[in-house]
């Protein structure tokens, strides 16, 4: 079984999109609910729409993307009213609702709206987005982060989690942790893009997307290395009931498996996602069904953050 619970809710598959990426509207979403993904997250809402930032603002390499989307998003209501009608539908699902609020106030604003809702299900509070020109992402202010969760958790009761950004430092993942653990969060999903990044064409002798004079958040294949360290170390340093979902550089069962061993107890598949679509979860869940099997494995609880060290 690839199975996995989080926050006492039972999820059948441990395995869903990332947000951003065939998450924006209705018809990407009934796709998911209709696909074997275990659940799925919604495209990162703010208050009102937005239509995001100026074209070309995403670009794809073989082993990687970047992207500087700006947060295109049909705004709270449209979520917060799909999420609704789902739950009314299938009551016995569990789904996330991504909120980026790009102030405090728009995120405190949108928590309230949620929690005076009949939602019951997860959000993700993104603390991670790096595409908003003029607009720092709090991942990286732990003084922000401290005070954005010590606002949100005076009042918000109902299952939430964060989105991080990317650490490269062990003595960050110490401090983010150590903030994390003072708050009732159901989980932490790590990562979101390794943001800033500049991808260039050579020939043209041109960045790539148009904002921001080309940087933008990378994903893909090549973030692996950086999302596995980022789920191990936090896995040692959260308490265990913080769950981890891990995100980065999932292309097959392979990748799902090193992030189980990590410690993560869902993952998710942006970029891949993006390229092939809602069959993707029915591949990914054969190549992991194979892998355990060869090695004896019934559950994902059989090897979840088991990873041996010399
Ligand atoms: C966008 C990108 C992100 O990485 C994120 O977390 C939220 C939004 C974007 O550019 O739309």
């Amino acid at each position: 079984t690839l199975a996995t619970t989080i926050g006492g809710k039972t999820f059948d598959n441990c395995m869903m999109n990332a947000a951003g990426v065939r998450c924006q509207n209705k018809k990407d979403l009934d796709a998911l609910v209709q696909s074997n993904a275990g659940a799925y997250v919604t495209k990162s809402a703010t208050p009102q729409e937005r239509a995001g930032n100026p074209s070309p603002r995403m670009h794809t390499l073989l082993k990687a993307s970047i992207n500087s989307m700006g947060l295109p998003n049909n705004g709270l209501d449209y979520y917060l009213d799909y999420v609704i009608r789902d739950q009314q539908k299938r009551p016995d699902s569990t789904n996330f609702l991504s909120v980026a609020g790009t102030s405090l106030e728009d995120n405190l604003a949108m928590l309230h709206q949620i929690q005076d809702s009949e939602y019951t299900g997860f959000v993700e509070l993104n603390l991670s987005c790096p595409n908003v020109p003029g607009k720092p992402q709090v991942g990286y202010d732990f003084d922000r982060v401290h005070a954005v969760l010590e606002h949100v958790f005076d009042f918000y009761t109902k299952p939430l989690g964060v989105k991080l950004p990317p650490y490269f430092d062990l003595v960050h993942f110490d401090q983010i942790a150590a903030i994390l653990n003072q708050y009732p969060l159901t989980f932490v999903n790590s990562i979101n893009s390794i943001g800033n990044a500049l991808v260039v064409d050579p020939r043209s002798e041109q960045v790539v997307i148009r904002p921001k004079g080309g940087f933008g958040g990378i994903g893909g294949a090549i973030v692996k290395p950086t999302a596995l360290a980022n789920v191990r170390g936090l896995a040692l340093r959260l308490k265990p009931e913080i769950k981890i979902i891990g995100t980065g550089g999932i292309i097959n069962g392979v990748d799902v498996f090193e992030h189980i061993l990590c410690g993560a107890s869902m993952v998710q598949i942006g970029t891949q996602f993006g390229y092939e679509g809602p069959a993707l979860f029915d591949r990914l869940a054969k190549e992991l069904t194979e892998i355990m099997a060869e090695k004896g494995y019934s559950s994902i609880e059989d090897f979840r953050g088991k990873l041996k060290t010399f």
